[in-house]
């Protein structure tokens, strides 16, 4: 049985809607038997898209019992699995989180202490073990697995940091695999003498995990699609806002006069930090393209075709614009104020705890240049 406990929906903006449906049909391709619905998931239904049709076409049995979409409740009694000559009954409640004002519209939260131990005495008697999804933090859900007797495994749906061992609460286990996809939880269940046994290990989806054809094929098309909406974005904004933004000076502009930095510069990653991309084929997605190249959409890199001489982290990155900078220096003008003293924070809008776990300024500032 494959299961998401909810929360997996990505930011709402133009390229979440693309993921959205891609992570939906990449879940049915991986045969997924259920999933809880969360906070980012109503987040996604908007005026202009349609979440809820997308997550009904998925075909993937929503297991969420408290909430309901436009007045109707997604489902009315927990599912029952059949796997293995074993039944599951899997249920999922909204126990605790956030429902934004503009998510209200269109969803509404029950209280779950309500139907709790009815949905799940309902489970007990149809099924051999029952699982429950439960949206929260890890006190809500806690308490409320304290609180009704009768789950075997409870799975959050979502926890800051993987737990790496499951916790056991009066007897239920409770799981969390983490977030970004980073890792697979599995749990193996052995029932003997009437009693079950659970072994459960935490999967790293790291590069050991065989590639399945199929997905790739998936996320290559994802990728197509991608790189249309960035084709899109670069239109528009030439079309209404390149005038916003005054060309910033590229690396090759400092070069003249700070001609040893410069050199040490364009040996580091960030001289090259488009290769990474386009060795990967990303290069024409516009969530990777804005830390691995300069001033993107703002005065510097539209499109690798359009703008190669704008690729990778150049020093404007870090020093700002330096507006007025050359003029001073050159002679051609008597103003210019100092560049600002380069700060931490400048490094860590890109060297974010997800793409830099180990990152330290005073050790990696020495790498610059
Ligand atoms: C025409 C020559 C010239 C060009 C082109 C030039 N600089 Fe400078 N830069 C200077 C001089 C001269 C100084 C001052 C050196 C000093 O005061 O010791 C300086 C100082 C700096 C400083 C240190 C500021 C400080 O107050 O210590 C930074 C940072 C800097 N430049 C970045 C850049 C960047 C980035 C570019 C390209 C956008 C650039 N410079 C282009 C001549 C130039
Ligand atoms: C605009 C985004 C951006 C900013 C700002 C930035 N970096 Fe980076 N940095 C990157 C990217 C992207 C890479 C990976 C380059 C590649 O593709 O190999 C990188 C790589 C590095 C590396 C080499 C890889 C490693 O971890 O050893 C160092 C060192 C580094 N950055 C230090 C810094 C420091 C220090 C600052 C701030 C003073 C900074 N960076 C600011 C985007 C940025
Ligand atoms: C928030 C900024 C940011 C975004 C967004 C981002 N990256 Fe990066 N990327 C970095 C930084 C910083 C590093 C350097 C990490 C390190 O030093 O460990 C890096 C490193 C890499 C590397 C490793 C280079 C190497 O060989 O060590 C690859 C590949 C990469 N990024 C690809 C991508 C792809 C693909 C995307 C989009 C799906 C993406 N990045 C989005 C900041 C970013
Ligand atoms: C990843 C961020 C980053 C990039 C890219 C970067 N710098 Fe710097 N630079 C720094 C930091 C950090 C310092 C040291 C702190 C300070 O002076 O603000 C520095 C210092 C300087 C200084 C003054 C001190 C010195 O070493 O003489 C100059 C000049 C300078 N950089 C020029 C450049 C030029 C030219 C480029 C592009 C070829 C560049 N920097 C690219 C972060 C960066």
């Amino acid at each position: 049985m494959v299961v998401d406990a909810g929360g997996f929906a990505p930011l709402y903006d133009q390229q979440g809607e693309i993921k959205f449906e891609v992570l939906l049909k990449s879940f049915r391709q991986m045969k997924y038997d259920a999933i809880g619905i969360g906070t980012r998931e109503m987040l996604m239904q908007r005026d202009t898209y349609n979440a809820w049709e997308k997550l009904k076409a998925s075909r993937i049995p929503l297991a969420t019992l408290n909430i309901a979409f436009k007045g109707k409740r997604l489902r009315d009694k927990p599912l029952i699995i059949r796997r293995g000559g074993v039944r599951v009954g899997v249920v999922s409640f909204f126990v605790g989180g956030h429902i934004p004002e503009s998510a209200k519209e269109y969803w509404t939260i029950g209280d779950p202490e309500k139907i709790a131990d009815e949905q799940l005495a309902y489970a007990r008697k149809k099924a051999d073990l029952v699982v429950a999804m439960l949206h929260g933090d890890m006190s809500q859900v806690s308490a409320f697995t304290k609180k009704h007797k009768g789950i075997d495994i409870v799975i959050l749906s979502h926890c800051l940091e993987q737990l790496q061992t499951p916790v056991d609460v009066n007897g239920s286990l409770l799981l969390c695999a983490g977030s970004e996809g980073k890792y697979l939880g599995r749990v193996d269940a052995f029932l003997s003498g009437g009693t079950w046994r659970f072994d459960s290990q935490l999967i790293a989806l790291d590069r050991t995990v065989p590639v399945d054809p199929l997905l790739i094929k998936t996320y290559t098309r994802y990728l197509k699609r991608v790189a249309q909406l960035s084709e899109e974005l670069t239109k528009k904004h030439e079309e209404e806002r390149a005038g916003e933004f005054p060309p910033v000076p590229r690396a090759q502009d400092c070069q003249s006069c700070h001609t040893a930095i410069y050199s040490r510069w364009a040996k580091t990653p960030h001289a090259h930090a488009i290769d990474s991309l386009t060795k990967k084929n990303e290069h024409q997605n516009p969530e990777c393209i804005v830390c691995h190249v300069t001033s993107y959409l703002t005065g510097g890199f539209i499109s690798w075709e359009k703008t190669p001489e704008y690729a990778g982290v150049q020093c404007v990155q870090c020093h700002g614009r330096m507006d007025g900078h050359i003029e001073l220096h050159s002679g051609t003008s008597q103003k210019g104020d100092a560049p600002p003293q380069v700060q931490q924070t400048t490094c860590l809008r890109c060297h974010t705890p997800d793409q830099d776990d180990d990152f330290d300024f005073e050790r990696d500032e020495k790498l610059i240049h």
